[in-house]
């Protein structure tokens, strides 16, 4: 089998972490690996595969004789550097929201749009952690019965917002435990046993950049302009794991059961629901795996042709790192790494 000349770039944050082990876990295809993150990382030992390798800083020399350069440090970063990765040969696959609504960019979902892969122009975007656990559960109904409209309000994790952010939890979750006073950094306002309505900046229409982030991106991915949507996103006090409480119009009525039977067969999803042994989605028990897991499947009391739902699913895993390998893994095995684009 060809092995690839892989680029991490953010290899010591939290999803560039994630990155290490899901290619180690997946046996991913590798003949070397770079370990790529900001000055201050420079020197410090990450371990692939039992090997130690020195972290290096990220230069535009970095991207010479790579073929697939994973980006996860943030979009300021992302911008400056995936164009100069893609110039020099290497396919990038972007975590960051700096080219997710490009049109020339393809935002790929690979349960969902991996035929999309095939219009890259040598960038391909990892959608947002929530949008990724929300198609996942509803384009194998929509398949099936159009959505005409989705009201979706999530529950986010911590480790959405990176290392600090897990970090700033800890700290204040002992400071309030031993009565101590708790002094926010990453968020405005103190997180532990709080809830914030408040996930990246207010835009001038009173949502939140990550509430449109799911509006647009949902509609991309799943080549669905017309479908309305409205989102409210949280950040609760849960380390890993973005819960969704999804609302969901369909052109004509769907049954409860009628969901179960499709998403039982739908690729990527793991349904749990059986309310009499309390069985539903969980964060805690959702970290560390693969799935999209949906439960409290049921009908909408307030629309005939509407259903509800809950969706959980782990924001580092598929909502971040297994998502952005899936899509490369995709390119390997349609063997479109070196063919269509710019390379
Ligand atoms: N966490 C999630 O659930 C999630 C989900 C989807 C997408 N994302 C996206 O993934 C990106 C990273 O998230 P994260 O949670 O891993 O954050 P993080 O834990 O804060 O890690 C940030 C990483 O970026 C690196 N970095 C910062 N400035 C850099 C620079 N100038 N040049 C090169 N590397 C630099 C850091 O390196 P140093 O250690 O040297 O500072 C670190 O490796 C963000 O764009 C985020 O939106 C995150």
């Amino acid at each position: 089998m060809k092995g690839y000349k892989v680029a991490i770039v953010g290899a010591t944050g939290m999803v560039g972490q994630e990155f290490i082990k899901v290619l180690e876990q997946r046996d991913f295809p590798i003949e070397s690996i770079e370990m790529l993150a900001s000055d201050r990382s420079a020197g410090k030992k990450l371990f692939f595969c039992h090997q130690e390798i020195e972290v290096k800083e990220t230069t535009p020399e970095s991207f010479k004789d790579i073929d697939i350069a994973l980006f996860s440090a943030g979009a300021e970063v992302s911008r400056y550097f995936s164009p100069i990765a893609a110039q020099s040969g290497a396919v990038v696959v972007d975590n960051s929201s700096a080219f997710r609504m490009d049109s020339k960019v393809p935002l790929v979902v690979p349960e969902i749009n991996p035929e999309d892969i095939k219009k890259r122009t040598g960038i391909i975007a990892n959608p947002n952690c929530s949008t990724i656990q929300t198609v996942v559960a509803l384009y194998p109904l929509h398949k099936v019965n159009p959505i005409k409209r989705i009201i979706v309000t999530s529950f986010q994790a911590v480790s959405g917002t990176g290392l600090a952010a897990v970090g700033e939890l800890t700290t204040q979750a002992k400071q309030v435990l031993n009565g101590q006073a708790t002094t926010p950094h990453v968020y405005p306002h103190q997180i532990a046993f709080n809830v914030l309505p408040e996930i990246d900046v207010f835009l001038d229409n009173a949502y939140t950049k990550e509430e449109w982030k799911m509006v647009e991106e949902t509609r991309k991915i799943m080549h669905a302009d017309d479908i309305a949507i409205s989102a409210t996103c949280a950040r609760v006090p849960v380390f890993i794991g973005h819960s969704e409480a999804i609302n969901v119009e369909f052109s004509q009525a769907m049954s409860p059961d009628e969901a179960r039977r499709i998403l039982a067969q739908a690729p990527g999803v793991k349904l749990l629901d059986d309310p009499a042994i309390s069985l539903y989605p969980q964060p805690w028990s959702a970290a560390g795996t693969d799935e999209v897991f949906v439960g409290r499947i049921r009908r909408d009391a307030s629309h005939l042709n509407g259903l509800v739902m809950w969706v959980v699913a782990d924001n580092i895993r598929k909502g971040a790192a297994l998502n952005t390998i899936q899509i490369a893994e995709e390119m390997i095995k349609r063997d479109w790494l070196h063919s269509g684009g710019q390379k």
